[in-house]
């Protein structure tokens, strides 16, 4: 990650590609369902004399973006919410919804909200502001608990060697800040060298995706769209994260009628029910070298778009529970 500078805003990642999955169109209404920094929803407002609703959960992101509402009114309505919830921001189905998944350079570069370990803050990382934060996350999780999120969420195989430390450690004084939490992963898992991430990198990853329900909110996103894109609509996802970016993929695949029933009985066979999503891309689509190099952040980007078809939704998608122990105590919690 590079040298953090909350003085530079958040460069949007993707964003001619995002546009032209897009396709903006003159008197058409988009869903901008992460507006973060607005780069995004100027971008469509300014592409196409078209309406657009933007969401965030943030507030701070939403105070940001009013000045952007008041320069394209009325074309342009900004809402704060969560975007699992995105069928009760829109008035009448969409004609393409975009969601750029994660955080902001503007979250993660200030300090005081805990997404980063590069400077010593609370350790918080809610987008909401609100409910429990990561710091009850790791202090109140059972050991078990944190090495499985550590391990499934964060994919890091030393996952229960740091669990092991972090309850040794907060039995001697709560974990309550980045540096703190930084420091005893470090201490878990020595200095890797060579490594080109800090060893805490995937540790703050897991307790970010727990504490917003990053994977849940995508999972009802999804299904979401499905019932408010009108047929011909888009959904475009960008997203920065293995498992995300997996939760696109088989969503799509299996709505686009490219993946098996996977039933015990019949494992080969074709879902019967007619397509409610058409591929026009199969591949995921990678930013460019330039992207990459000017931006480092874009580097794990990966964008993935369909195109509605007029068949009936299919529903609810099945559950995609990784860690069920860490989500069952953190349901406590919450
Ligand atoms: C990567 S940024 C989006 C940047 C934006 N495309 C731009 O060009 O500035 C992601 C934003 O999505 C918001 N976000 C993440 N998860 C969300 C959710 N479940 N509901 C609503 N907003 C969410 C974050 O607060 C953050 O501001």
């Amino acid at each position: 990650m590079d040298a953090p500078s909350p003085a530079r805003g958040h460069a949007p990642v993707m964003l001619a590609e995002a546009l032209a999955a897009l396709a903006p169109r003159d008197g058409e209404a988009y869903l901008d369902a992460t507006f973060g920094g607005g780069g995004y929803a100027r971008a469509i407002l300014q592409a196409a004399a078209c309406t657009l609703t933007a969401i965030d959960r943030d507030p701070d992101a939403i105070a940001r973006g009013r000045a952007l509402e008041q320069e394209f009114a009325p074309r342009f309505r900004l809402v704060e919410g969560a975007f699992g919830d995105m069928e009760s921001f829109v008035a009448a189905p969409v004609n393409g919804i975009v969601l750029d998944l994660g955080v902001s350079s503007f979250q993660f570069d200030e300090p005081e909200r805990g997404f980063s370990f590069q400077q010593d803050a609370p350790l918080d990382m809610r987008m909401d502001r609100a409910g429990p934060s990561a710091a009850d996350a790791v202090n109140r999780l059972s050991e078990a608990a944190l090495a499985d999120l550590i391990h499934f969420y964060g994919e890091d195989d030393d996952a229960r060697r740091i669990a092991r430390v972090l309850v040794q450690e907060r039995a001697a004084a709560p974990i309550a800040r980045t540096g703190a939490l930084a420091a005893a992963v470090e201490r878990a898992v020595g200095g890797r060298k060579g490594a080109r991430t800090h060893p805490a990198t995937k540790t703050f990853q897991a307790l970010r995706m727990l504490v917003n329900d990053e994977l849940g909110e995508l999972s009802r996103a999804l299904t979401a769209a499905e019932r408010i894109l009108k047929p011909e609509g888009r959904l475009v996802v960008v997203s920065f994260h293995s498992l995300e970016d997996r939760m696109v993929k088989t969503f799509l695949a299996a709505r686009a009628g490219l993946s098996a029933l996977g039933s015990r009985h019949a494992p080969e066979a074709p879902d019967p029910r007619a397509p409610s999503f058409r591929l026009e891309h199969r591949k995921t689509i990678a930013p460019s070298e330039a992207e990459v190099a000017a931006n480092p952040r874009a580097r794990s980007a990966s964008l993935r778009w369909a195109v509605r078809t007029d068949a009936p939704g299919w529903g609810e998608a099945p559950a995609f529970e990784l860690a069920p122990r860490a989500s069952e105590e953190w349901s406590r919690i919450v």
